[in-house]
């Protein structure tokens, strides 16, 4: 059935609107990027010279998107929490720390080349890429699975290449003062990680949240924004007690076979699993809560022989872009790994000291202590890993000394950026007062994330007193939220431009607000007209735009 709404004029217009329509008018790439560009969200960098490949600028609704994007994401990670710190580090860190980390050696693509066309192409996409082409050239060497996918020409055998962007730090261009932009904002948490220690007054299990740039050299960057050279992550780090430290305080640890309760208060008790579950659902709920629906989003839980070597378990929320299901962010359980690799690589140590494990080691006599090291023991060499090693760390953890373990939510802001321009795109087909098609492009963002909260229309111009209220109100609004001011065309047109930059509310000064201080607010997504007063328009603004 069509829905109604009441239209600038008065009338009624008969909005042919359904789900499956909503799901036809998807957006494709082209139209989203046609329109991306046209208002202002997103450019190509250094356009005027030709474009930089993997490089992408965001303009005037976009940048506003970007810092929406980013605060709710701070608020709903740091400041809404009581057990998360933030920090803002360096891009530019000391080069070991990639050594480390195992960038310098392992953070690499294969990359091949074509002899022919001279392209060069990541080994491992090129199947995407066939897969992409409607009409796939034939192989230039008869029988070749492995050609081309541009030209049909022979490939080199594929090369790791590494991804990281080097640069020289000072004056002399000497292969001594070499350093790396960095590949990922993780890396100066764990680095960071005593010093954030000491000075938040924080225990674990707490986490530690950065946000900012991060560079990567991709061989192929590709569909838009998804995969850039130059990008912004916000990743958590939250550091949480090895699960033989929860044995000795509790008396057991907390598995996902006990049911445990992820949406109430998080627990001491709580093991490795039960914290990274519960991060998989914190992350869906920030996700709900900017405009994904769940059902436009999957898990995907790696298998044991994808995971990397040092991780436990790593989960994948998947997002259906137009041009196929990709990972939108990652939630991953790697051991005490990291702060393990910066202990052994500058030589501090990166063990923390916890006074309520030592108080309930205390109470262990030696025979369970001793019943103790064996159980570690037992399950460790089941895991491959040393006896010796495992004794001195329950003797370790007997003394309350531990190297903490970590989960790692890590998501990309331009990623998520793209999710939600994607899923906020519609073009909807109405019927104007005569019955002909008119098309509304809407972009259907969540209040929250919405570049402009508000727009105000004087409705007439000329109007001293319209005019007059209209801008005292827009001044009033712009010193809490991001609102547009417009005066020019028809109420209708100016409607649409306001859909087309998501803009949740705009607001019609007219006749009867100069006698009863009353303005019509009309919503963007159903285009229904409620008259209201400034403080009923606030209350129910930031109803909405609060997490
Ligand atoms: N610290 C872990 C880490 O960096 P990752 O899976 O390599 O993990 C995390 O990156 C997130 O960063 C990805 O899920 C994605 O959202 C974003 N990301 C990674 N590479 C990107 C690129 N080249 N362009 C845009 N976003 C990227």
């Amino acid at each position: 059935m069509p829905a109604k709404a009441a239209c600038a004029g008065g009338g009624e217009i008969m909005i042919y609107y359904s789900p499956v329509m909503a799901e036809e008018n998807k957006s494709s790439l082209d139209a989203l990027s046609a329109l991306a560009k046209r208002r202002g969200f997103i450019y190509h960098s250094s356009e005027i010279y030709g474009g930089m490949p993997g490089f992408w600028d965001y303009g005037p609704l976009g940048c506003e998107l970007k810092q929406n994007v980013k605060a709710a994401w701070w608020q709903f990670t740091v400041r809404g929490r009581e057990d998360v710190a933030g920090l803002d580090a360096t891009i530019i860190m000391h080069p070991k720390i990639w050594k480390a980390s195992g960038h310098l050696d392992t953070f690499a693509d294969p990359m091949t080349m074509c002899k022919d066309c001279k392209k060069l192409m990541r080994a491992d996409q090129i199947k995407d890429i066939y897969a992409e082409q409607r009409k796939k050239p034939q192989p230039k060497v008869p029988g070749s699975d492995f050609f081309c996918p541009h030209c049909g020409g022979e490939l080199t055998e594929p090369k790791p290449f590494n991804l990281m962007f080097k640069t020289i730090v000072g004056p002399i261009d000497d292969p001594s003062n070499v350093a790396y932009l960095r590949p990922e904002t993780a890396q100066a948490i764990f680095a960071q990680f005593l010093n954030v220690l000491a000075t938040s007054r924080q225990a674990v299990p707490f986490g530690i949240a950065q946000m900012g740039k991060s560079f990567r050299n991709e061989v192929t960057p590709r569909n838009y924004i998804f995969r850039s050279r130059e990008f912004e992550q916000m990743e958590l780090e939250f550091f949480i007690r090895p699960d033989e430290a929860v044995e000795l305080l509790h008396g057991h640890v907390v598995t996902l076979a006990d049911n445990p309760d992820l949406n109430g208060p998080v627990q001491d008790d709580w093991g490795w699993e039960v914290w990274h579950k519960y991060w998989v659902e914190q992350r869906k709920k920030f996700l709900n809560a900017v405009g994904l629906p769940t059902e436009r989003f999957v898990e995907y839980w790696q298998k044991p022989d994808e995971l990397a070597h040092y991780a436990r378990a790593c989960v994948d929320i998947e997002y259906d872009f137009p041009f196929g299901r990709q990972e939108l962010e990652g939630i991953a359980a790697r051991s005490d790994f990291d702060l393990t690799q910066h202990q052994k690589h500058s030589g501090v140590p990166q063990t923390v000291f916890d006074d309520p494990l030592k108080q309930a080691a205390k109470k262990l006599d030696d025979a369970a202590k001793a019943a103790f090291i064996a159980k570690v023991q037992a399950d460790w060499v089941a895991r491959g890993k040393d006896a010796l090693a495992a004794e001195k760390f329950c003797r370790d953890l007997f003394d309350g000394k531990y190297v903490p373990h970590v989960i790692e939510p890590s998501a990309g802001v331009d990623r998520l950026m793209l999710a939600l321009l994607c899923e906020a795109y519609e073009e909807q087909t109405l019927k104007d007062e005569k019955g002909k098609d008119d098309v509304r492009t809407v972009l259907h963002f969540s209040p929250k994330v919405a570049p402009v909260k508000a727009a105000i229309f004087p409705l007439i111009k000329k109007d001293e007193a319209q005019m007059k209220f209209a801008r005292d109100l827009f001044e009033k609004l712009r010193r809490k939220v991001n609102v547009q001011w417009d005066v020019s065309g028809a109420i209708g047109r100016r409607y649409r431009r306001q859909d087309e930059a998501g803009t949740p509310w705009c607001i019609t000064v007219d006749a009867q607000t100069v006698e009863d201080g009353t303005f019509t607010v009309r919503e963007r997504d159903s285009m229904a007209q409620t008259r209201m007063t400034y403080e009923q328009f606030l209350a129910m603004m930031y109803a909405a735009l609060e997490f």
